[in-house]
């Protein structure tokens, strides 16, 4: 028997638990030729502002020891161009849950964002950059303190017209404190984690590797932290909980789901592999037939913690 691959997530059916990292796969539609939407459960699109934002300068992203540092600093089109340009073609894949991530500098600027996002159709839920690291005075004030977040997620709420998932940072101390500040104001799921600060330097030159000196580091290396951190936070909330950071295979995904993690997200995989999200989503419903498992969902929190039989 085919095992049962869907999933809900505050309200919304997905058709299986594997979602398109954001920033890692443009607005969506660039990757229309490359990935079937009809096989993944969803796709986050890259952080959408008020108004059009240039990044930063370049070197914006190197590669490092099973993973990479990125500063692009949420280079975007901004709202109007978004709904105008890119959201009308993914409405033709109605299957694909489309997740729209969104960035702004203060708390009205997100409230903005959302209000305007509100009166285009084809959009599942919004996901509450709260966590980038790359911006002076961005998101990192609301990222790292519990009362800023739960400030700025309650107006996001207030405005809110669909789901809101908040994406917790992991530059902090305590997820469970962020994670409780974010239920607490009103976030219908948590994904996590966003990138981990990070700074390379080339020695031979002195200088840092990246324009922007310090980025966020993702892929591979950071796995078992973000393993740790969803752990965590499952455990600190009722609200569902989407996993990432390092996915890039489907036991790597399944991993995530015993932490209890309701869905998963792939990200810097989809660089190596631009197929990853559609191959890692069919290896993970092999994964669960040869396993015997026979709803994905079942997976969500199993971590066994019972001590070893002697
Ligand atoms: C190049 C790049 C751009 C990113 N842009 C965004 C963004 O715009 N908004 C956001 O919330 N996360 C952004 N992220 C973070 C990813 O969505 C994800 O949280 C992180 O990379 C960890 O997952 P991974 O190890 O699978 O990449 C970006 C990551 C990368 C590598």
């Amino acid at each position: 028997m085919k095992p049962d691959m869907r999933v809900q997530l505050c309200g919304v059916e997905l058709v299986n638990p594997v979602i398109a990292a954001s920033g890692t796969f443009g607005y969506g539609v660039e990757f229309e030729e490359i990935v079937s939407f009809r096989r993944i459960g969803g796709l986050v699109t890259k952080g959408i502002s008020r108004e059009p934002m240039a990044g930063n300068p370049a070197p914006r992203l190197i590669e490092t020891a099973a993973g990479m540092i990125n500063a692009i600093g949420l280079q975007n089109l901004g709202v109007e161009k978004f709904i105008a340009l890119k959201l009308p073609a993914l409405r033709r894949y109605p299957q694909c849950a489309v997740i729209v991530n969104v960035f702004g500098y203060r708390v009205e600027d997100y409230v903005a964002v959302i209000a305007r996002l509100n009166q285009a159709d084809g959009i599942a839920a919004y996901e509450l950059n709260a966590s980038c690291p790359n911006t002076r005075d961005g998101g990192i004030v609301f990222g790292s303190d519990p009362s800023a977040l739960a400030q700025l997620v309650a107006a996001a709420k207030r405005e809110s017209a669909r789901p809101l998932i908040v994406k917790l940072s992991p530059n902090v101390t305590s997820i469970p404190e962020m994670a409780r500040a974010a239920e607490g104001a009103g976030a219908d799921a948590l994904s996590l984690v966003n990138t981990f600060v990070a700074l390379s330097i080339d020695i031979e030159t002195r200088r840092p590797r990246l324009a922007n000196v310090t980025g966020g580091l993702s892929g591979p290396a950071i796995k078992p932290i973000a393993v740790r951190m969803v752990w965590e936070a499952a455990k600190a909330v009722k609200i569902p909980v989407i996993g990432m950071g390092g996915i890039a295979t489907a036991e790597d995904a399944v991993e995530f789901l015993l932490a209890g993690a309701t869905a998963v997200q792939v990200g810097t995989a989809s660089y190596a592999d631009p197929r990853a999200t559609e191959r890692l989503a069919g290896d993970l419903e092999q994964w669960c037939g040869r396993h015997h498992v026979q709803h994905v969902g079942s997976l969500r929190g199993a971590l066994d913690l019972t001590p070893p039989a002697e």
